[in-house]
């Protein structure tokens, strides 16, 4: 685990490190070099990643997420993988309504900042080491655009999740209307590399907004839902379209 921001006065230090590392680059990586740069990246940000989040977001974020556990509209005691878990805040919110979750992660550095007490496990969320149909729930906070197949994604999840099981996964979205759009590129692109350069990784928080990039349409994501085995999944524009949430029930019948 890379511990080289413990100060918020070390930003020249970590700027000369971390172009250095993988994901400080231009362009985007993809296969095993982008899971190779996200793994060592979020290792890098771990210690600060929940403060950046809270001021680059002004809280939102943690609206987001309760949102989504009140999407997934599970009885309390269900069990629910909470998937790139990250520091694990939505399995707090999980836990607060009666749920259980299991945190899975590929950062050892994010796991080991994960406060929740829930289970953790390091783990690739394309390749889940749990039984097929074995948990009542999947929540999947800020990670789709860092997956490098997501459509093998998705069927992961209809692998795991039980007949009649939910499914809530958050990421940033586009918003639809123009304004907004160009205010939050403006922020998103600038804003926030400078407040993350700042209090964390420069590199790190210019590749973010970058990695929007990597996300299909909504209609393409719902689509590959339904494809897979979550016949009624839905597409939610959330605080004007800055963020998204996809939400579904999985099909009664198993895939094929
Ligand atoms: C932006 S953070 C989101 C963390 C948390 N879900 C949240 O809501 O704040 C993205 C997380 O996805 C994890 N991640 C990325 N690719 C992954 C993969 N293939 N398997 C497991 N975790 C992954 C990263 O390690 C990181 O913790």
């Amino acid at each position: 685990m890379t511990q080289h921001n413990d100060a918020i006065g070390a930003s020249s230090d970590v700027a000369e490190h971390s172009r250095a590392n993988s994901w400080d680059r231009e362009t985007l990586p993809e296969g095993t070099e982008k899971v190779t740069a996200v793994r060592d990246m979020f290792d890098a940000i771990a210690p600060r990643y929940d403060l950046v989040n809270r001021i680059m977001t002004f809280r939102l974020d943690t609206r987001w997420r309760r949102k989504a556990v009140r999407t997934l509209d599970l009885p309390a005691g269900s069990r629910v993988l909470d998937l790139a878990s990250g520091t694990g805040d939505l399995c707090r919110d999980l836990k607060r309504v009666g749920l259980r979750p299991v945190s899975v992660d590929l950062s050892y550095g994010m796991l080991a900042a994960d406060r929740s007490g829930a289970p953790r496990a390091q783990a690739d969320i394309l390749r889940l080491p749990m039984p097929d149909a074995s948990v009542d729930g999947v929540t999947c906070g800020f990670a789709l655009r860092n997956l490098v197949d997501l459509d093998a994604f998705f069927t992961e999840l209809a692998r795991v999740v039980r007949p009649g099981g939910r499914i809530a996964l958050l990421d940033v979205g586009v918003p639809r209307n123009r304004l907004i759009r160009f205010g939050n590129g403006i922020y998103f692109g600038k804003v926030v590399p400078k407040i993350g350069g700042l209090l964390s990784d420069p590199a790190a928080y210019r590749y973010l907004p970058r990695s929007v990039a990597y996300l299909p349409a909504p209609s393409v994501m719902v689509a590959s839902l339904r494809r897979v085995g979550f016949g009624d999944a839905r597409h939610h524009h959330l605080s004007g379209g800055i963020t998204q949430l996809l939400d579904a029930t999985r099909d009664a019948s198993q895939i094929s």
